[in-house]
């Protein structure tokens, strides 16, 4: 069963931009307060943060500069969200710190191939 997210309040790391953009989008477009936490957002994303400015009666967007790999940055990322919604009920932890040098995240898959065709 799909989750109402109306009136939830989200945090979206990388939502700066790309897959977690969208990610955010989706959630603010269902009602969600969303907690942008990037190291920066790009143009697109500014934009969607002040369509939904905090004066809003619906659902509300703040960004939040976060390096996650910063612990007090995340400390500061979750205070935010308390702050402005007082918690949070989704956390996406999608921020691009990972970047796969394979495709699909298999990084044994070159090996198993030509395993089996030796
Ligand atoms: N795009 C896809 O189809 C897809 C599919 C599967 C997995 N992923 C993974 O999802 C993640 C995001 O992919 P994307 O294509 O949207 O990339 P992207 O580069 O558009 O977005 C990554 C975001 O993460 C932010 N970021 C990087 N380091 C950070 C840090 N230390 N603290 C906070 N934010 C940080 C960047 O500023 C950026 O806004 C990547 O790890 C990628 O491997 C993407």
């Amino acid at each position: 069963m799909a989750m109402n997210v109306t009136g939830k309040t989200a945090i979206v790391t990388g939502a700066g931009s790309g897959i977690n953009l969208c990610f955010a989008i989706k959630l603010l477009d269902k009602g969600c307060n969303v907690v942008f936490a990037d190291l920066a957002l790009r143009p697109e994303a500014e934009a969607v943060v002040s369509k939904y400015p905090l004066t809003s009666s619906g659902a509300k967007a703040v960004f939040q500069q976060t390096d996650v790999t910063d612990w007090a940055q995340l400390d500061r990322m979750f205070a935010v969200a308390f702050e402005h919604f007082g918690g949070a009920d989704i956390v996406c932890p999608g921020a691009g710190v990972y970047e796969p040098v394979c495709l699909l995240f298999i990084p044994r898959y070159p090996v198993l191939q030509s395993e089996q065709h030796s």
